[in-house]
C-alpha cells in the first residue's frame, strides 16, 4: 500500500487493487486525473456552518487556502465536520468540544489525507480540532477564523461579548431603555469574525500561534482584512510543506511548547477556558500538566497586553501593534526557543528575523512596563475546592482579593434562575455568591455559568462586583471576582456540595485560599446526609460524555481519549 496520496488507506473490500481502481474512479468523477493521483493529499476541515456565525468569513477563507495547497503542488479536499458556534448550542458548546475532536480525529484518519488543515476559530473549534490532530498523527495546520471588527455606539466602540455583558448589566440595572437595547444588539458583531476582545476564541488563537500550529501573524489578523486571506493562502503552502517535512502535531506540541503557550495565556490575560483546553490538548498526547504550573508561570510572567476584558483594547489594535510576534518578543527571555513550529523553523529562528518593538502603541506594552506585574490567572486550594479552582486576577477586583462573607448558594443553574432576582432573596453585597451542580457532569458540560449576575436589587443599588464561586465556567469575555472550575464538581461529592446558605466563606487570593469555615466534625455530618443527584442519560452522547468526562483540573476530557501520561510539567 501506498503510503502517500490517493492510494494510502484504501477502503477494504478484500482485493486492494480493485480497491485502488474504483476509487481512482471516484476520483475522476470529481474531475481528477493521472497527474492528480501523484500528488500530497492535503484535507482542509471546513467548520462553515449557519450556525456558527464566527465562521462565516469561511466562504472566502476556504478558496484562499486551496490556492495556496495548489500553488505548492497538493491537492485540496474540503472535508465538513461539526461546528460549534458558542450561542448556538443547548446547554453549551462545551458539551460538544470533546464529540467533534472525536469526529476531527476519525475523518482525519479514516480519510486519505497527508497532511490537514484545521479551519476553526469559535471558541471550543480550536481546542477540539487540535485534540483531534493530535490524537490523529497526522500533520497539521491551523488556521483561525480570524477577530471581528468593532462596533460602534455614538462613537463608543463595542466588542463581543465584554461590552454585551457590561451593557446588559446596565440595562438590568435599568440605566439603559429597551430602544437602546435595540441598537446596541445591532451593532455588538458588526463584521464576520471572532469575538474581537481577549475572550476564549482569541486565547485560543493567540496560544495556538505560541504553540507553533499556526502560520506566523496568523492569531490576530481580524477576518475582514486582506491579512487573513494572505495568511490563508500562507497556511495551505505550509499544509504541503508538512507532507515533506513529515511534521506531526507531537513533535510541535512538545512540554515546551505547552510552557510556552501557558506563558502566553498568561501575559495575554488570557481566558481561564485556556487552563482547561491547553490542560486537555496536552493529555492527547500524554503530557500531564499540573494546575500548578498555571500559578507558578504566573508569578512569573508579566502581563502586558491591554486588551478587555481585563484592559481597554480590542483585538483589530492588537494586531496593528503587531500582534503576538511582539508578545514573544517580549517574553523571549523566558521562551524555549528551540521549539519546532508548522513553518519548519524553530520559534527562535522565527524570532530573530528583523524586528523593532513599535514604540507608538499601548497594546502590547514591554515586559519592563507591564500592565500588572504578574500573570492573569491563580490557582486556589482549600476544602471547597480539594482539586483546584482557577480565578482570573487580571479580571477581578483588587478589593475583594481577601473577603470573608456569608454564603448565598444556588443549588443548580434553575435554581438560580428562579432566585436571583427575586425580591425577598436574603442577600448584600458583601455576600458570597455560591452556584453548584454546574460542573462538567452536573450541568452537563460545565456551561459558563459562573458569571453569576449580580442580584438585580444590588445592582440597583450601584454594586458592581462580588466574590462568586462555582464548579462552572465563565466566558473569557467576562470579569469580575469570579472563582471558577471547583473540582472535584458537586455532582460527584466535591466539597462545594457540603456547603449550606449561611456559612461563612473565606477568599485569600494571596495565600490562594478558598475556605468554607465549619468544623470538620459538622462537614462530615453533612457528607454522611448528602446523596449524588439523579440523571436521565439512558443513551446517546450524553450518556457517553457522564460515564467518560474528567474533572477540570485534568481539563475535562474524556477518560478513554487519553493515553497514559509519558511526561509532566509541574
Ligand atoms: Fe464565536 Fe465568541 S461566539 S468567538
Amino acid at each position: 500500500m501506498a503510503e502517500r496520496g490517493y492510494a494510502k488507506g484504501l477502503t477494504q473490500y478484500g482485493d486492494a487493487g480493485f480497491s485502488r481502481f474504483v476509487r481512482g474512479a471516484f476520483l475522476r468523477q470529481m474531475g481528477f486525473d493521472r497527474v492528480d493521483y501523484e500528488k500530497p493529499i492535503i484535507g482542509i476541515f471546513n467548520t462553515y456552518s449557519e450556525l456558527n456565525p464566527c465562521h462565516r468569513g469561511f466562504i472566502e477563507l476556504a478558496p484562499a487556502v486551496r490556492r495556496g495547497v495548489l500553488e505548492a503542488g497538493g491537492l485540496p479536499v474540503e472535508i465538513p465536520t461539526i461546528s460549534l458556534g458558542e450561542t448556538f448550542l443547548y446547554p453549551t458548546s462545551m458539551l460538544f468540544r470533546n464529540l467533534m475532536a472525536v469526529d476531527t480525529e476519525e475523518m482525519i484518519r479514516a480519510h486519505p489525507l497527508d497532511s490537514v488543515v484545521l479551519m476553526g476559530g469559535c471558541d471550543k473549534t480550536t481546542p477540539a480540532q487540535l485534540m483531534g490532530a493530535a490524537s490523529a498523527g497526522v500533520p497539521a495546520v491551523f488556521l483561525a477564523a480570524g477577530p471581528m471588527l468593532t462596533g460602534d455606539r455614538e462613537g463608543e466602540r463595542l466588542g463581543a461579548c465584554t461590552d454585551c455583558r457590561r451593557l446588559w448589566g446596565e440595562y438590568r440595572a435599568g440605566r439603559i431603555n429597551e430602544r437602546e437595547m435595540d441598537r446596541i444588539q445591532g451593532q455588538l458583531m458588526p463584521t464576520a469574525g471572532t469575538c474581537m476582545v481577549m475572550g476564549t476564541a482569541s486565547t485560543m488563537a493567540c496560544v495556538t500561534e505560541s504553540l507553533g500550529m499556526m502560520a506566523p501573524g496568523g492569531a490576530s489578523a481580524p477576518a475582514a482584512y486582506a491579512d487573513r486571506l494572505r495568511i490563508g493562502v500562507e497556511t495551505g503552502r505550509i499544509a504541503v510543506s508538512l507532507v515533506e517535512r513529515q511534521l506531526t502535531p507531537e513533535q510541535i506540541m512538545t512540554p515546551h511548547a505547552f510552557e510556552n503557550a501557558i506563558r502566553v495565556l498568561l501575559a495575554i490575560g488570557g481566558s481561564t477556558n485556556g487552563v482547561l483546553h491547553l490542560t486537555a490538548m496536552a493529555g492527547r498526547l500524554g503530557i500531564e500538566i499540573e494546575q500548578a504550573v498555571f500559578d507558578r508561570l504566573s508569578e512569573e510572567t508579566p502581563m502586558i497586553v491591554n486588551l478587555k476584558p481585563s484592559g481597554k483594547y480590542y483585538m483589530e489594535d492588537f494586531h496593528k501593534a503587531g500582534g503576538m510576534r511582539v508578545v514573544q518578543h517580549a517574553l523571549k527571555d523566558s521562551l524555549h526557543l528551540d521549539c519546532l513550529t508548522v513553518t519548519g523553523q524553530t520559534l527562535g529562528e522565527l524570532l530573530d528575523e528583523p524586528f523593532s518593538h513599535p514604540s507608538w502603541q499601548d497594546v502590547i506594552r514591554p515586559a519592563s512596563a507591564p500592565l500588572q506585574e504578574k500573570g492573569g490567572m491563580v490557582i486556589l486550594q482549600g476544602n471547597i475546592c480539594q482539586d483546584g479552582a482557577v480565578l482570573k486576577r487580571s479580571a477581578a477586583s483588587p478589593e475583594l482579593m481577601q473577603r470573608t462573607g456569608r454564603a448565598v448558594v444556588f443549588d443548580s443553574l434553575d435554581d438560580l434562575d428562579a432566585r436571583i432576582d427575586a425580591p425577598d432573596l436574603d442577600v448584600a453585597a458583601d455576600d458570597v455568591l455560591v452556584l453548584r451542580n454546574a460542573g462538567p457532569i452536573g450541568a452537563p458540560g460545565m456551561p459558563e455559568s459562573g458569571y453569576i449576575p449580580i442580584p438585580r436589587k444590588l445592582a440597583r443599588q450601584g454594586v458592581k462586583d462580588m466574590v462568586r464561586i462555582s464548579d462552572a465556567r465563565m466566558s473569557g469575555t467576562a470579569y469580575g471576582t469570579i472563582v471558577l472550575h471547583i473540582a472535584p464538581e458537586a455532582a460527584v461529592g466535591g466539597g462545594l456540595a457540603l456547603v449550606e446558605s449561611g456559612d461563612r466563606i473565606e477568599l485569600d487570593v494571596a495565600r490562594r485560599r478558598l475556605n468554607v469555615l465549619v468544623d470538620d466534625a459538622i462537614l462530615a455530618q453533612r457528607r454522611a446526609r448528602w446523596e449524588p443527584p439523579r440523571f436521565d442519560t439512558a443513551r446517546g452522547y450524553l450518556r457517553l460524555h457522564r460515564e467518560q468526562v474528567q474533572q477540570a483540573n485534568l481539563g475535562c476530557d474524556l477518560a478513554f481519549l487519553r493515553p497514559p501520561m509519558r511526561q509532566k510539567l509541574a
